[in-house]
């Protein structure tokens, strides 16, 4: 009898707290459209590859299928200077309720010109009835009429472990330690005292191929009191890094 009579309030109390939780999690929705049911989705966009004259498509993915239709801003940024071959299908995409992924397509000229791959990076933002997660994506067009791109295996990795190794592998530098091998994975998340040493795409702007001209952007030259790399091999880590700092 006595137990009974205990869990009749509990048994009350436990739908209430639920419902405070629920209109709780329904403040936190920023973009909070009355009545769409509260989910708010993050989106993320997958890296993409295509030939010149394909199409490539990026897969935006939901984390959750959205209740109502997401809307969102596409837009492409140029890296490597002079990289011009692609065009957005549409400036903005949806995904339609109910769907958890959808894809932008953007068209690759064939501009029948030898070259090396070409990277660019999309970019999604301004969502409606959800949030970004991962906003953006490398897209690399491949040289499908000639033109060779660096190899990392049987270039830049002997460059770098023969030329900087001494104060950057397994050792540390300017905050600076490449790992072993390295690898290009290595490479791409290795970070000195002044940030990432790779921008995927940049070479403009990455220190690993900076720090090794005549033109530093800060403190020496590399490597450090010299001999110095040949405007050749300088030329291979840049194109490299501009190529897509790909492990190939
Ligand atoms: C003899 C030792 C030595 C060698 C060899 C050397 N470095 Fe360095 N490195 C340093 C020192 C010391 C610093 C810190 C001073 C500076 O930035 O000028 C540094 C700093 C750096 C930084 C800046 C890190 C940061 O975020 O501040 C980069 C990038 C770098 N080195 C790249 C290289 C590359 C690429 C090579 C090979 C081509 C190389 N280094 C070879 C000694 C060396």
């Amino acid at each position: 009898m006595l137990m009974k009579k205990l869990t009749l309030p509990l048994g009350l109390l436990l739908p209430l707290l639920l419902v405070a939780g629920c209109s709780d999690s329904g403040d936190d929705n920023p973009t909070g459209s009355g009545g769409s049911g509260g989910n708010t989705p993050a989106l993320s966009v997958a890296d993409a590859v295509a030939d010149e004259g394909a199409t490539m498509s990026f897969t935006v993915t939901a984390s959750a299928a959205p209740t109502s239709d997401v809307t969102f801003t596409a837009s492409i940024t140029a890296l490597s200077a002079g990289a011009s071959d692609y065009t957005l299908g549409s400036a903005s995409g949806t995904l339609s309720a109910g769907n958890s992924s959808t894809t932008v397509d953007v068209t690759i000229a064939n501009d029948v010109v030898a070259e090396a791959s070409e990277v660019f990076r999309l970019v999604i933002s301004a969502p409606t009835n959800a949030t970004i997660a991962d906003g953006e994506a490398l897209g690399r067009i491949t040289p499908s009429d000639g033109g060779a791109d660096i190899s990392f295996s049987g270039t830049v990795q002997s460059l770098v472990s023969t030329w900087c190794g001494a104060c950057h592998i397994s050792t540390t530098n300017g905050g600076l330690n490449m790992g072993a091998g390295p690898t290009a994975a290595g490479l791409r998340a290795a970070a000195g005292s002044n940030g990432a040493i790779i921008s995927i795409g940049q070479a403009a702007s990455s220190n690993l191929y900076r720090k090794t001209t005549d033109t530093p952007p800060f403190g020496a030259r590399m490597p450090f009191g010299g001999p110095y790399l040949s405007t050749a091999q300088q030329n291979q880590i840049r194109d490299w890094i501009n190529q897509g700092a790909q492990d190939n």
